[in-house]
């Protein structure tokens, strides 16, 4: 953190970071959730109840600051490992959360977008993002990814499964396969690549997440678990960032 921003009003540091290039991009990995309720004595679940409510204000913040798209790690292809009481709770959880937040994000004009396979979810909860994507089609505000049983090496391998499909039916030659060409097929096709990367938690790893999509992304990783994330972290984050020299392998 840097000692000039540290002192600064959370107004004066949101003016401050205003002034300056902001990231187009900013994506999260909103972990400590479990750590945050056992350190209180309480179960898992009250962590995730609680991660919720640190979403909601982040989301809120972004849209002040005036951000283009904000991506969210929510759920990952790795996380039905866990026992199911706790994905069956999580997935409970997501589904009222984007029913309850709907109303917000229409008229704050936020666009959300899902990236990860929907398909496997149970239909109650694919419902209700499918309500949610179709009722904030139209905004042209912050656009809100949610990473949602999202796995960075599944959609790597789908994509090129699709890029194979297509070179077997002789729709494209190998030698048109380019980095472009392949980050159409990807997830996140039309979103650029994260410019800033937050983890929560202070775990030092990326999780299986955005792994193409962050070839050039600076990293911003914070002790502070999820639930106690706010948005006076993020504008500090972003003010990290603004100071940071992003070289992208030049001088
Ligand atoms: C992040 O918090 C939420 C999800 C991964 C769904 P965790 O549940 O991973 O919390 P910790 O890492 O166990 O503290
Ligand atoms: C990453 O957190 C996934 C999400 C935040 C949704 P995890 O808690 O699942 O990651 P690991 O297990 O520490 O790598
Ligand atoms: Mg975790």
């Amino acid at each position: 953190m840097s000692r000039a921003t540290a002192e600064l009003t959370e107004e004066a540091l949101l003016a401050a970071i205003k002034a300056c290039p902001l990231p187009r991009h900013a994506a999260i990995i909103m972990d400590g959730n479990g750590r945050w309720a056992r350190g209180r004595g309480l179960p898992r679940i009250a962590g995730h109840r609680e991660g919720v409510k640190a979403a909601r204000e982040i989301v809120r913040a972004a849209g002040r600051l005036g951000l283009g798209y904000l991506t969210l790690y929510a759920f990952s292809s790795e996380n039905w490992s866990r026992p199911a009481g706790e994905v069956e709770f999580l997935m409970g959880l997501l589904e009222s959360s984007i029913d309850r937040e709907l109303p917000e994000l229409i008229e704050s004009n936020v666009r959300l977008r899902v990236i990860g396979r929907l398909e496997a979810l149970a239909p109650s909860v694919r419902r209700g993002v499918e309500r949610a994507l179709e009722a904030t089609r139209a905004n042209s505000g912050l656009t809100l990814v949610i990473a949602l049983n999202y796995g960075a090496r599944r959609e790597l391998v789908e994509a090129i499964r699709a890029l194979a499909r297509r070179v077997a039916a002789g729709e494209l030659a190998p030698e048109a396969i380019d980095e472009a060409r392949l980050a159409e097929h990807l997830d996140t096709r039309g979103v650029p690549d994260p410019d800033l990367l937050i983890r929560t938690s202070g775990e030092m790893r990326i999780s299986n997440f955005l792994l193409w999509q962050i070839a050039y992304t600076e990293l911003w990783v914070t002790p502070t678990l999820w639930p106690d994330f706010s948005p006076r972290d993020l504008y500090q984050a972003i003010a990290d960032f603004q100071q940071r020299s992003r070289r992208f392998g030049g001088v």
